[in-house]
């Protein structure tokens, strides 16, 4: 019997032929396969820059450092979701603010962020950006966050690590792509290989703005400009004749090591040709389960908005572990044991001990109660019918 986890990679052999050419050829490191999948990604979520870097934490952090957020300011996060979204604020000094999640879509409400935006102003240490999160694949509430930006003026980062390929429909009608509407500053996403496409390690941040695309790929490379006409030390950077000495380059702020490497960039080009097959997929292990689990009121499941297309990065389904009379470890146990993988997408980060001392969670009372009723259930490509039965039967006898 398989084992059957909460989530995995799917390689194929065009996957490993396009990582042994780049092996065979001249660039290991950041080159000419980091630009074309750059450009792919622009391509297929219909942005205008994207920004390779090493890992979805990576970009979270480029972004906050682009954004020029540090000392001081504020940034409100939702409290489900991997630490790495609130983390990013923490690592530039700022203070980190949560906002408590929607109890239908589980993402963060634009009603609690609205009355801790207004909070702020009143304090006069108003909110210097909000870090939504698309949780498991499901957009937040774009037009909402859109609204209060132009209110409170704060810097919009859409942590979509988990939503690449999700679409969602304005008011207008108008469907959108995420990384495509102008109205999140950055959007970024992780290529971990539970993801939707996968470079081992990466992440990328797309945005429609050049500005910020030019400071997150000097911040990427340890803050080194080389470009003619970007240098401040002019007197070093030109010989007599007026031309740049070919050895010049200048660090002009302070930046990481976040590049990706080109070995990494072309398991992404080649895996990003079937992200449309990726997300049909998991859309479609997702209608399974739903018909399988409609008779079963045992599991709920997610709650997906009008206009929506989910992209399932996560399939979380809901239970009330007293009523079933089975802790959830335990019923992890009997699943793992009948060959099921699950998780918990995710423990509140006010819980962890490191933000335990700075925030309370008697005040995200939506959080806590999905975070006790929360399990994530595989859902994966390469899943098969067989394996999407499995897991129902297994998920319904251990529950009985
Ligand atoms: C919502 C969210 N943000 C950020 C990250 C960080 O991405 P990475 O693991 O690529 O650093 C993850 C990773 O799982 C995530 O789920």
């Amino acid at each position: 019997m398989n084992f059957i986890p909460y989530g995995r990679q799917d390689i194929t052999e065009a996957d490993i032929e396009a990582v042994v050419r780049v092996l065979r050829s001249d660039f290991l490191t950041q080159g000419p396969a980091v630009e074309i999948f750059e450009a792919a990604v622009c391509r297929e979520t219909g942005a205008q820059h994207a920004v390779a870097c090493s890992s979805g934490t990576a970009a979270l952090h480029l972004a906050v450092l682009a954004a020029k957020i540090g000392h001081g300011d504020r940034v409100i996060v939702p409290p489900i979701t991997f630490v790495a979204s609130a983390n990013c604020a923490r690592y530039a000094g700022a203070e980190v603010l949560f906002a408590d999640i929607d109890s239908e879509t589980l993402n963060i409400s634009p009603q609690t962020c609205r009355k801790l935006l207004e909070q702020a102003v009143v304090e006069g240490r108003p909110v210097k950006a909000v870090v939504t999160v698309d949780l498991a694949g499901h957009p937040c509430d774009m037009q909402a966050f859109a609204l209060l930006k132009k209110e409170f003026n704060f810097i919009w980062i859409q942590d979509a690590c988990h939503s690449l390929g999700a679409t969602w429909e304005d008011n207008l009608g108008i469907r959108w792509k995420i990384g495509e509407w102008p109205e999140p500053d950055m959007t970024v996403f992780s290529f971990h290989p539970v993801k939707h496409i996968t470079t081992g390690e990466g992440g990328m941040i797309v945005t429609h703005s050049e500005e910020l695309a030019n400071s997150l790929r000097v911040h990427r490379s340890h803050g080194i400009v080389r470009d003619v006409g970007a240098f401040i030390n002019n007197a070093e950077a030109l010989s007599a004749d007026g031309s740049v000495n070919p050895w010049y380059y200048e660090m002009q702020q302070l930046g990481f090591n976040y590049r990706l490497s080109d070995i990494q960039a072309a398991l992404g080009c080649s895996q990003i040709e079937r992200l449309g097959q990726y997300v049909a997929r998991r859309r479609e292990i997702a209608a399974s389960l739903r018909l399988k689990f409609e008779m079963f009121p045992r599991v709920k499941l997610p709650i997906v908005a009008d206009g929506v297309e989910h992209a399932y990065h996560l399939c979380i389904i809901r239970i009330d572990f007293a009523a079933v009379g089975a802790t959830r470890a335990e019923v992890m146990k009997r699943l793992k044991a009948a060959g099921i993988g699950t998780q918990v997408h995710y423990i509140p980060i006010p819980m962890m001990p490191f933000y335990a001392q700075t925030a309370d969670m008697a005040s995200f009372p939506a959080a806590l109660a999905y975070y006790r009723e929360a399990l994530s259930i595989p859902c994966f490509p390469k899943m098969t019918d067989v394996d999407v039965e499995r897991v129902c039967s297994a998920v319904i006898s251990t529950l009985s």
